[in-house]
């Protein structure tokens, strides 16, 4: 039996960093998806496939704890280790132990910011559960996810496994030890566009500087993560009225702030600043930073912007807002 599994990538609007401590976070699901291929084994082995990750591929099969490399290009080894966490607490938590081929395919660079990791972990969450005859409930994949992601990462918050399974503009927040999903209505098409450039560190590694800064002024940084939790209550009520000066404002000083938590880079700054003087009502940092997205709100001379940004030499994306959560797509019974 063969199952395919899908889920999709994300942007967050508001609140990035500071809903890893309990402060509300904004973010919409994207049209790019990652595609999670379970195809069931007769024995225990689980293979690892993930040749389209817009980085060289690699496959990797586990044998017991032994992991036989077929083919080694270290950048997707990240991804790697979500699809193994992803297997492994699936299995404890549906009680099966299962061998299975896996095979990722994604429709988006890994690692910009988009939620590619979340979206990695809940579509083989969501088709490993399937291929072995369990269908799951998006809340629950979100939950398990958010445990992958922690395993993996160390420290996350729920709102990329939450975002990536629920689909839609959700207000994510962890709160008195529960996940807080709310849909939002957003009542016009958001005009954003999105800027790429290069990414200098990892998610895993920007967190963890967040919390040393936290740790060593906690004075100052909290108060910072405060204020970014003031402007998404703000911005919230902004996307409701459609008010865009209003959110343009408040995405500036969201980027302000994670700026000041030390998560931009000059390069982030730079596109920020040029989609601003092209035209762009607000523009921010979107994701953990040390490279990756920014987003930018334009609602008029959208041409000008992205030309400005992609002349400053970033890859501009477009995307349709508010795609559907994590879905299984096709089951083929071989
Ligand atoms: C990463 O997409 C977003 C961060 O807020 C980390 C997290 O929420 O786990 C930086």
């Amino acid at each position: 039996m063969r199952v395919t599994a899908s889920a999709p990538g994300k942007i967050t609007l508001f609140g990035e960093h500071a809903v890893v401590y309990g402060y509300p976070a904004l973010v919409v699901a994207i049209n790019k998806r990652i595609y999670a291929m379970a195809e069931s084994r007769s024995d225990d082995v689980v293979k690892i496939s993930a040749k389209d990750l817009r980085v060289p591929g690699i496959v990797v099969s586990y044998v017991g704890n032994e992991v036989v490399l077929e083919t080694d290009y270290g950048a997707v080894l990240p991804a790697i280790a979500y699809i193994n966490k992803a297997i492994e607490i699936t299995s404890e938590y549906l009680g099966v132990k299962r061998g299975v081929n896996i095979e990722i395919k994604s429709e988006m660079p890994v690692g910009a910011g988009l939620g590619t990791s979340a979206a990695v972990a809940v579509s083989t969450i969501a088709a490993y559960a399937a291929v072995n005859g369990y269908e799951l409930k998006p809340e629950e994949i979100a939950d398990l996810g958010w445990k992958v992601e922690k395993a993996v990462q160390g420290i996350a918050s729920p709102m990329d496994t939450s975002i990536t399974s629920l689909g839609g503009f959700l207000k994510v927040r962890y709160k008195d030890n529960a996940v807080e999903r709310t849909p939002i209505s957003i009542g016009k098409n958001l005009p954003l566009i999105i800027g790429y450039v290069e990414r200098e560190a990892k998610t895993r590694d920007m967190v963890a500087l967040v919390r040393d800064r936290l740790n060593r002024y906690p004075d100052i940084y909290g108060r910072i993560l405060e204020m970014i939790g003031i402007i998404v209550e703000k911005a919230n009520q902004a996307l409701t009225s459609n008010d865009f000066k209003q959110l343009g404002e408040l995405m500036n000083l969201n980027h302000a702030l994670l700026e000041a938590l030390g998560v931009s880079t000059r390069k982030l700054n730079e596109l920020v600043y040029i989609a601003r003087e092209a035209g762009a009502y607000g523009a921010k940092l979107t994701g953990a930073g040390g490279g990756g997205c920014v987003i930018a709100l334009v609602p008029e001379k959208q041409d000008l912007v992205e030309l400005a940004m992609r002349i400053h030499g970033s890859m501009v994306m477009k995307t349709e807002l508010g795609d559907e959560g994590v879905r299984i797509d096709k089951v083929e019974i071989s």
